[in-house]
């Protein structure tokens, strides 16, 4: 399979760099073919500028879009699965994250509609899209308070939406007290990442 990451965390001294490193070697040991979207390595502009909010505010999908965003879109459109690893910050994704989606998925290729109203959009189905989030919060806590839920009905059902057959979401939580968790947080990384063909 053709294994893509998106991958969003600042540091490579992280907890959330070793859940990262563990899919990597998952994913390379059942030999699939992998690429990384490493954003904060990348330098990923995650600002909307005004020309492309006039684009998608506006769907006048005639504007164009921008050289790293179109390289982002083939490097999708290569990909079969889709994994996206990063610390939970504010019950969300980092904002280098929430602007890969403002700015990768456009109007006309994540979403759009035809000139009769029906849905339209050129992004082809994937086959798996895989979410891995490590969070301080334990996870009986976050379901407690409800912030799991919210944050796999956003990531679940927009974000991935139905452009994913089959999708996943890990909350790995607890990671204010690491010790305790950070062994099997480490092995269900792995795991995954060997088993994704399956
Ligand atoms: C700016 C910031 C916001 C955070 N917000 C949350 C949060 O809303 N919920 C939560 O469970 N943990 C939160 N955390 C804890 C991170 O999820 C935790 O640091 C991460 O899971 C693992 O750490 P590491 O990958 O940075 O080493 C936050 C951490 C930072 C730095």
């Amino acid at each position: 399979m053709n294994v893509l990451i998106i991958y969003a965390h600042p540091s490579q001294k992280s907890f959330t760099y070793q859940i990262f490193s563990q899919l990597k070697k998952g994913i390379l040991a059942a030999g699939h073919q992998l690429k990384v979207s490493d954003l904060y390595a990348m330098n990923f502009q995650s600002d909307m500028s005004e020309i492309e909010y006039n684009r998608e505010g506006f769907a006048n999908t005639k504007l164009p879009i921008q050289a790293d965003v179109q390289l982002e879109q083939q490097k999708v459109e290569w990909a079969n699965v889709v994994c996206f690893v990063y610390p939970v910050w504010w019950s969300d994704c980092p904002a280098k994250l929430k602007g890969w989606f403002d700015r990768v998925y456009t109007v006309g290729y994540a979403y759009g509609y035809d000139d009769k109203g029906s849905p339209e959009s050129k992004m082809t189905l994937k086959e798996k899209g895989i979410v891995l989030c490590p969070a301080g919060h334990p996870n009986d806590f976050l379901e407690e308070i409800g912030i799991a839920q919210s944050m796999k009905k956003v990531m679940l059902e927009d974000r991935l939406g139905k452009r994913f057959s089959h999708k996943e979401m890990h909350i790995l939580g607890g990671t204010i007290d690491l010790e305790k968790f950070k062994a099997s947080h480490l092995k269900k990384a792995f795991e995954i990442g060997k088993n994704l063909g399956i």
